[in-house]
């Protein structure tokens, strides 16, 4: 999960997904955010069907592969402000999820995210997925912002976040029984990635 910018729906996006992903085979979400939101999440919510690692740290894609050794699926939660943490778990990822809210200021503030990406090339290059998150369904600004993306080529996927009060007081909460629309999320995704 990437976007420079704080409040895009990252952490939320990772354990959900993490979450749905456990079902499927085992699954690790590394937090990679010194503020440590995604571990804390897991801590309070007691019983959590995966582990959840802190490593808030720059050379994370040296690392991923030993961490990830006996894991189907590894989730990277990362942080907004720390540009070589993030930079190193995008080189680590064979899909770097962009969640974005369906504003015209997050729209103007992907740019920094989408550099940083441009600038992995020749180095590493992973697919590229952005999901629209806190959508007010039937909104022109959802409609709006998956048209701007699209025209910027990016691969948007067709399934989307609603903005709900469920979400914004998952935090702590184990999910196992109530993934909400993350179930279709990583339907669309596992349909829209390469193998
Ligand atoms: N779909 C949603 N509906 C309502 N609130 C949400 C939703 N997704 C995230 N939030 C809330 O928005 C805030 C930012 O989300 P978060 O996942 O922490 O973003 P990031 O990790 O990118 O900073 C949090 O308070 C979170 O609970
Ligand atoms: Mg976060």
């Amino acid at each position: 999960m990437a976007n420079l910018k704080g409040g895009a729906g990252k952490t939320t996006t990772a354990v959900y997904l993490a979450n749905a992903l456990a079902i499927e085979g085992r699954t690790l979400l590394i937090d990679a955010d010194p503020q440590g939101s995604a571990l804390s999440w897991s801590e309070t919510a007691g019983s959590f069907p995966l582990p959840v690692v802190s490593a808030p740290v720059k050379d994370l894609s040296r690392r991923v592969p030993q961490l990830a050794d006996g894991f189907l699926h590894v989730v990277i939660d990362t942080p907004p402000g720390e540009l070589a943490i993030t930079r190193s778990a995008m080189l680590a990822a064979e899909i770097v999820l962009i969640p974005i809210p369906p504003s015209l200021m997050d729209l103007d503030r992907l740019r920094p995210t989408l550099e940083m990406l441009a600038d992995l090339e020749g180095l590493h290059t992973p697919q590229i997925v952005c999901l629209l998150t806190r959508v007010r369904r039937g909104t022109r600004s959802s409609r709006a912002a998956r048209e701007v993306l699209t025209e910027l080529g990016m691969n948007v996927l067709d399934a989307e976040v609603s903005l709900r009060e469920a979400y914004a007081n998952a935090f702590g909460l184990p999910l196992t029984e109530d993934l909400g629309e993350y179930a279709d999320v990583l339907a669309d995704l596992h349909g829209k990635v390469r193998a």
